[in-house]
C-alpha cells in the first residue's frame, strides 16, 4: 500500500503521488487525464516503454555477439507502441496479417519481422513472403507444403537461389508455472511439432526448395516467474542441433500486485538464457511481450455507483470490454482511488457490463469510493487494449501516451458510429 509518496512498484516508472497526493503518470495529474481524455483510458508512460526496451537491448549486447530482442505485438498492438519499440532498434514478432500490417505501417523492416501462427491463412503466408519477413515460424507439416508451393508459384518475386528464412517450432514439452490457458510448452499443445517430429519436420523443410531452414523455436508459455522453464526449453532446443537462429519466444513474467512473488529482473533472463544456450555461435532470439508493456500502462475508470449489500459493490465505466485478464485468467489486480491512495474498505471493484463475472478486482482496498471518484488500477499494458471488444456496444477507450507533464493521444476512443461503421448500407432495411 502506498504510504507518503511511495507507490507500489506495479506502477509505471516515475509514477508519483504529488503534494496534493494525486497520482502522477509521466508527470501528468491523473485527475486532469480523466478529465481531458474521459474514462476509461489507457494511460501509458512512454518512458517506461523506453527503459524496458533499453534494459532487454543492453543486456542482450553485453551478453551475447547477436542477440535481438522481439517485441510480441500481440501484446500491445498499437501503431504508436510498435513505433517506439521500432525506433529503439527492437525487433517484431507478428502473430497474424493483423498484426503484420500494423508492424509494417509502425516501421519495422520487414527483415526485423518474425511471422508467427499455428493456422496461418494462404493470405497470410503470402502477405509474409511479399513483404520478404526476416522469419517464418513453421508450425505444422501442411504449412512446409503450403509455403514451397506459394513460393514455386512466384509469390514474393524471384529469390535466385535463397530460400525463404524459416524456423521450425518446436513444443520442447517444458511446463512452467502459469494459468493453464496461457501455457504453451506442454506435449499436448496446438502449437509447434513434438521433440519426436522435429527430425522429420527439418528434413521436409531442408528437402523444400523454396525454404532456408535457420533454426528452431519454442516458446512454452507466459507470466512465468520462474527461470528454471527458460533454461530448460533453451536447453531442449540446444539439444536438437546446431542451427545458425534460436527463438526461445517470450513469457517472462510481471509484478500485478505489490505483494506478489518477485518477477525475475530482465538481466537476469537474458543471462540465463545465454548460459543455456551454451555460448555458441550463431544469432539469438526472445519474444518478450508482457514485459515489455504490462508496467507501463494504468487503466483510469469513473465510479458511476456504490452499493452494499453482502460486499460493497463499487461499479466503474468500463470492465471485461477493456480488460478481459480478471474474466479469463482470474488474473489479479490493485486498485486506488486516483486522489486518496492507502484506503482500506474492502470494495468489489465492478465493471459496467450485463453480467456478474464482469468484476475488475475482486477485493479492493479503497478509501470510501463514491460516484465520480476516478479509479486506477496499474499493470494493464499487455493484453488489455489488446483484448478490448465493444460487448454491450462500449466503445473502446482511447490510448494516452504520457512524458513530461505532456500527454497526447495516440489512439481516439471508438465513437458509437465506430458501432456501425462497417455495416453495408441498407443493414437496418426490412429484408425483402
Ligand atoms: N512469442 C510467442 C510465440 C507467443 O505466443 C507469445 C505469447 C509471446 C512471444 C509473448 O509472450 P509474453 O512475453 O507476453 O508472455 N492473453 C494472455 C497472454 C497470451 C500470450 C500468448 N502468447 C494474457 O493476457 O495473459
Amino acid at each position: 500500500m502506498a504510504t507518503g509518496t511511495s507507490l507500489s512498484p506495479v506502477f509505471p516508472l516515475g509514477s508519483r503521488l504529488n503534494e496534493r497526493g494525486v497520482l502522477e503518470i509521466g508527470g501528468c495529474d491523473a485527475l486532469e487525464l480523466a478529465r481531458t481524455f474521459g474514462t476509461p483510458a489507457y494511460i501509458v508512460a512512454e518512458d517506461d516503454l523506453k527503459a524496458r526496451a533499453r534494459a532487454y537491448t543492453s543486456a542482450a549486447r553485453r551478453m551475447h555477439p547477436e542477440m535481438h530482442i522481439v517485441f510480441a505485438a500481440k501484446a500491445f498492438p498499437c501503431t504508436a507502441v510498435l513505433a517506439l519499440f521500432a525506433r529503439e532498434g527492437l525487433w517484431c514478432d507478428a502473430a497474424s496479417g493483423g498484426e503484420l500490417y500494423l508492424a509494417l505501417a509502425a516501421g519495422f523492416a520487414p527483415e526485423r519481422i518474425v511471422m508467427h501462427g499455428n493456422a496461418k491463412s494462404e493470405a497470410e503466408l503470402r502477405m509474409a513472403l511479399r513483404h520478404r519477413v526476416g522469419l517464418i515460424v513453421i508450425d505444422n507439416f501442411d504449412e512446409i507444403e503450403r509455403l514451397n508451393r506459394l513460393i514455386a508459384e512466384g509469390e514474393g518475386g524471384d529469390r535466385g537461389t535463397d530460400g525463404q528464412a524459416v524456423l521450425v517450432r518446436v513444443n520442447p514439452d517444458v511446463r512452467g508455472e502459469t494459468h493453464e490457458k496461457i501455457s504453451t510448452g506442454q506435449a499436448d499443445s496446438k502449437f509447434g511439432f513434438s521433440t519426436a517430429q522435429v527430425g522429420e519436420a527439418t528434413a521436409r523443410v531442408r528437402a523444400a526448395a523454396g525454404l532456408s531452414l535457420q533454426g528452431l523455436h519454442a516458446h512454452i508459455g507466459s507470466q512465468l516467474l520462474e527461470l528454471e522453464p527458460f533454461r530448460r526449453a533453451c536447453a531442449e532446443l540446444v539439444a536438437l542441433g546446431d542451427f545458425p537462429v534460436l527463438d526461445v519466444g517470450g513469457g517472462l513474467g510481471v509484478p500485478y500486485l505489490e505483494d506478489q512473488r518477485r518477477a525475475p529482473e530482465v538481466e537476469d533472463y537474458i543471462a540465463a538464457i545465454v548460459e543455456a544456450q551454451g555460448g555458441r555461435g550463431g544469432r539469438l532470439l526472445v519474444e518478450p511481450g508482457r514485459s515489455l508493456t504490462a508496467n507501463a500502462g494504468v487503466t483510469l475508470y469513473t465510479v458511476e455507483g456504490v452499493k452494499d449489500n453482502v460486499s460493497r459493490w463499487v461499479a466503474v465505466d468500463g470492465g471485461m470490454s477493456d480488460n478481459l485478464r480478471p474474466m479469463l485468467y482470474g488474473a489479479p489486480y490493485e486498485a486506488h482511488v486516483v486522489d486518496r491512495f492507502g484506503g482500506a474498505t474492502e470494495c468489489v471493484l465492478a465493471g459496467k457490463h450485463c453480467e456478474s463475472g464482469d468484476v475488475i478486482v475482486r477485493r479492493a482496498l479503497l478509501d470510501e469510493p463514491r460516484p465520480g471518484d476516478v479509479i486506477v488500477t496499474p499493470a494493464t499494458g499487455a493484453y488489455g487494449y489488446a483484448m478490448a471488444n465493444n460487448y454491450n456496444g462500449v466503445p473502446r477507450p482511447p490510448v494516452v501516451f504520457c512524458a513530461d507533464g505532456e500527454a497526447r493521444e495516440v489512439v481516439r476512443r471508438e465513437s458509437f458510429e465506430d458501432l456501425t461503421a462497417r455495416d453495408r448500407p441498407g443493414a437496418a432495411a426490412e429484408a425483402i
